[in-house]
């Protein structure tokens, strides 16, 4: 699928900067303690929520599963987010879930994994995701044979009031694409060039209407059950092209409270958040992931952003881990047979800089807006720490993001992918042995493919050495290779 991409095209690439003596990172801002919530914390260090695809179809933990978290675990960053995993019990394909207590076997066991495999020293959290439905561009003959209703209004376009429908669906199929442009509305357009995708703002459907009724407690169970398989927090995920971030859009025009002004948009998340805090009581650990920026013409800014940040602090939750962009809005045009994709538009670019860039680059492109609502909250009195990160690779860079006072702990996502014993190797003095990330999104290309996600960096190395798990196409290992120093 076509990625948009900033016209500049100023390459950037990563760089090592100084690395931190044991010493030095003992002393550092980054290896030290933090409290978020009831959990206190070692270091720092986040790495956020990736999904991998390595569920089963029926959203079930594989061994795969278990491989690719023991090995973030190996490098014992301060939290692991679990990847967004589906809260309802209906088939989403390998996304993993959390909508049924049969899947509580699988993740207790993700849960002890991680625990081993850093000797306790990562937390755990899941991130819990809800999300409409989504679905592939059609063929044009399929969609005007089937998909669309017709409707008077097509009849008196084509001036066609008695016809046969057989007769009105082959006309229309025959008009020029200008043409259709007045023949269709909005969303009927949308749903031939993109594929059909349901909104919050749907309300004539009625699972869309009572969303406000379904969700708080399909996001309490799902929450319940986190505790209950060991997890140590929970992440609701309020960000990118999904259901709750879609109520907080400044495009969330829902006329029945839970749409319009930002105090109707933010009730919602709200109401989700007090059905998870009352299922799970105040001393365990929930927060949220949320847009700094939506990064869309007419989307909700980071002042907006930063009103919903106190609300959820005012609320009482943990932590508040910020992103951008990522939205379905302004998604380029997919091929026939495939979904749009949240991170291909300008939107996704904020949301995943690639080192083909304009001149900001990958790096730091949420930071202003992450500091502007970290001082919001403290303006308000409230202390709840702030997530933050992106393109962050070095040392250097995190210790500055904390110096600051952008965030209280520093997310690594891709560079965490590149090199999963970032944090170890950094922490103990090595970090010259870090790989750095190139910010290619190969990565991110597999995801959107839904294929096993892994780097270009490591994913060749050894495939043929025993005990080597591969991906589907018997080409690439599924996860990093052992540190060096480690199998000495
Ligand atoms: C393969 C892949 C999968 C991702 N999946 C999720 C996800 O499930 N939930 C989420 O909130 N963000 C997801 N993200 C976004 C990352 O958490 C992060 O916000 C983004 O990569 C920017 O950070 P970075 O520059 O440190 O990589 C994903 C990113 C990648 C590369
Ligand atoms: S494939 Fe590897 S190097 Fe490229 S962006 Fe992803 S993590 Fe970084």
């Amino acid at each position: 699928m076509a990625t948009w991409r900033p016209p500049e095209r100023i390459r950037h690439d990563a760089v090592p900067g100084r690395w931190p003596s044991a010493a030095e990172a003992a002393a550092s801002r980054l290896f030290s303690p933090v409290r978020v919530g009831p959990l206190q914390l070692p270091a720092r260090t986040w790495v956020p929520a990736m999904v991998p695809w390595r569920a089963t179809e029926e959203g079930f933990v594989t061994p795969a599963v278990l491989d690719w978290y023991r090995r973030f675990a190996a490098g014992e960053p301060a939290v692991i987010v679990v990847e967004a995993t589906g809260i309802r019990d209906v088939p989403s394909g390998p996304l993993l879930r959390i909508g049924h207590d049969r899947f509580l076997p699988g993740l207790e066991r993700l849960t002890q994994v991680v625990r081993e495999a850093s000797g306790g020293r990562t937390r755990l959290l899941i991130q819990l995701i809800d999300f409409l439905a989504i679905k592939r561009r059609p063929e044009p003959e399929k969609f005007f044979g089937r998909h669309l209703v017709i409707s008077a209004r097509h009849r008196a376009y084509l001036g066609m009031p008695g016809a046969d429908e057989a007769a009105v669906r082959a006309r229309l199929l025959g008009l020029p694409p200008a043409a259709l442009q007045e023949a269709l509305d909005a969303r009927e357009l949308e749903a031939l060039r993109m594929g059909y995708r349901e909104r919050v703002t749907d309300l004539e459907l009625e699972h869309v209407r009572a969303l406000p009724q379904t969700l708080p407690p399909l996001f309490a169970q799902a929450a319940r059950r986190a505790r209950a398989a060991g997890f140590d927090g929970v992440e609701l995920h309020y960000a990118h092209a999904y259901t709750m971030a879609s109520f907080l859009s400044a495009t969330n025009t829902r006329a029945d409270g839970y749409g319009g002004e930002p105090a109707q948009r933010v009730r919602l998340p709200l109401e989700v958040f007090a059905a998870v805090r009352a299922a799970l009581g105040g001393d365990y650990p929930v927060g949220c992931r949320m847009l700094a920026d939506e990064c869309i013409a007419g989307g909700t800014d980071t002042a907006t952003a930063a009103g919903f940040a106190c609300a959820f602090a005012r609320a009482g939750m943990d932590f508040i881990s910020l992103s951008r962009g990522g939205k379905l809005d302004d998604a380029m045009q997919p091929k026939v047979g495939e979904a749009a994709y949240p991170y291909t538009g300008r939107s996704g670019y904020e949301c995943m800089p690639s080192y083909y860039s304009d001149r900001q680059g990958f790096l730091g492109r949420n930071l202003p807006a992450s500091a502007a609502i970290r001082a919001a909250l403290r303006a308000a009195g409230l202390a709840t720490p702030i997530v933050a990160g992106g393109g962050i690779h070095n040392f250097e860079q995190a210790e500055e993001v904390l110096a600051r006072q952008q965030a209280d702990l520093v997310s690594l996502a891709r560079q965490a992918l590149a090199d999963p014993d970032w944090f170890r190797k950094v922490r103990q003095g090595q970090g010259g042995a870090v790989r750095l990330c190139k910010y290619t999104n190969y990565c991110e290309a597999l995801d959107q493919r839904h294929r096993e996600v892994t780097c270009e960096l490591w994913d060749r190395e050894d495939v043929g050495a025993p005990g080597v798990a591969l991906a589907a196409d018997g080409k690439r290992r599924l996860v990093a290779p052992p540190w060096e120093a480690d199998s000495k």
